[in-house]
């Protein structure tokens, strides 16, 4: 069995051989993203391996299917990027639903300290030998009211931790679970009485810009504002202006709305062609990682092992329990109705 795997690096590598090899599935490894121009190379594949930045929309899903493919195997949670609506009938689309939470919890956590602390500057200035403190006061987590939005897998890791720093939790979610023992409050009254924001909701229509001009404009002076889930769940320069009028003390991001085409790359030799990025990452209280939350080795490991039971089990049954479906939705009846539905 042979899969074409798009945006292939040198981290992830190592670990789908490795599970390939034991479960007879060989990787074909492309540096390139899928997209309307790479698409067929994945002919004579049997699937497609792709991340959160690939291209699977309706056209290169039909390319796809007209070469005879039918499994579309995502490494990772979010699939955003896939137009589950078009794919319905034609492509199994499975993705990797749970990897450490943790990485991504303690990457939020790690920003958050990082920005708090100024970190960030502590370590280029003690690298000059520079060992002035002007400017790098911050303020304790203990006591601070945090707002969770999403408190799923990754959403409750983050609460766990903040709890264990002494501070406040508030949450949103569209779906609140009762066993989380979390204290839910609206989204506008989450803006209005948080000190910390982070958001650990999926990207959908629903949640494209949830924090916006209006949003910022409910929130604390000061605030800061944590993305470790989408990118596009902030209207970018909505933040740079909140930023730009102090009303946003610091943004921790791990993604950003138009990260596709720039983050995993080295443009340090180039001009970056996005004024908005280059302006949010010249501000000192904005902190910006390149989309790297998920990337500890027990998350890596997770999500190769993951993505190989995914393709054995299409293979072997024709669907797939990780399976997104466009008509019943990701839910337990969902699964159990699979082979059915699709
Ligand atoms: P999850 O599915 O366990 O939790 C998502 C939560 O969001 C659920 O509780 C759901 O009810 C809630 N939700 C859905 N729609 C909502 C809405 N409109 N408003 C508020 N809440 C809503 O997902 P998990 O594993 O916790 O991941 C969360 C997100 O983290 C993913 O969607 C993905 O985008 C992102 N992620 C980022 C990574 C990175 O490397 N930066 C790695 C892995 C995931």
């Amino acid at each position: 069995m042979k899969y074409a795997f798009f945006d292939a690096k040198p981290y992830d590598i190592p670990s789908f051989e490795k599970y390939g090899r034991e479960k007879g599935i060989e990787f074909k490894f492309f540096e390139t993203k899928l997209n309307h121009d790479t698409y067929s190379l994945a002919t004579d594949c049997d699937g497609v391996c792709v991340f959160v930045n690939d291209t699977v929309d309706a056209f290169v899903i039909d390319k796809l299917y007209e070469m005879g493919i039918r499994a579309v195997a995502l490494r990772c949670a979010g699939y955003n990027n896939v137009d589950v609506r078009h794919a319905f009938g034609k492509l199994h689309i499975f993705h990797v639903p749970a990897y450490s939470p943790y990485a991504v919890a303690e990457h939020a956590m790690a920003l958050l300290l990082t920005s708090i602390r100024r970190i960030h500057k502590a370590y280029i200035r003690t690298k000059d030998f520079n060992f002035s403190l002007s400017g790098l006061t911050g303020f304790d987590l203990h006591g601070k009211t945090v707002g969770i939005v999403g408190t799923g897998r990754i959403g409750r890791v983050f609460a766990d931790i903040c709890k264990g720093f002494g501070m406040n939790i508030l949450a949103y979610d569209k779906f609140p679970s009762e066993d989380s023992g979390l204290n839910y409050v609206s989204l506008g009254e989450l803006f209005e009485q948080s000190d910390i924001i982070s958001l650990h909701c999926p990207l959908t229509e629903e949640t494209r810009h949830m924090i916006d001009a209006d949003a910022i404009g409910k929130m604390k002076k000061g605030v800061v504002i944590i993305n470790t889930s989408r990118g596009a769940l902030i209207d970018a320069e909505a933040l740079l202006a909140g930023i730009k009028s102090r009303k946003v003390g610091a943004a921790c991001l791990d993604v950003y709305e138009e990260e596709s085409d720039i983050f995993f790359e080295d443009f340090s030799g180039h001009i970056m062609d996005d004024d908005t990025l280059a302006r949010l990452i010249s501000m000192p209280n904005v902190i910006v990682t390149s989309h790297q939350a998920f990337l500890t080795e027990e998350a890596l490991n997770n999500i190769a092992e993951t993505t190989v039971g995914n393709i054995l089990e299409f293979s072997e049954k024709g669907y797939c329990e990780n399976e997104l479906c466009y008509r019943c939705g990701k839910t337990e009846s969902c699964k159990a109705a699979r082979k059915k539905c699709f």
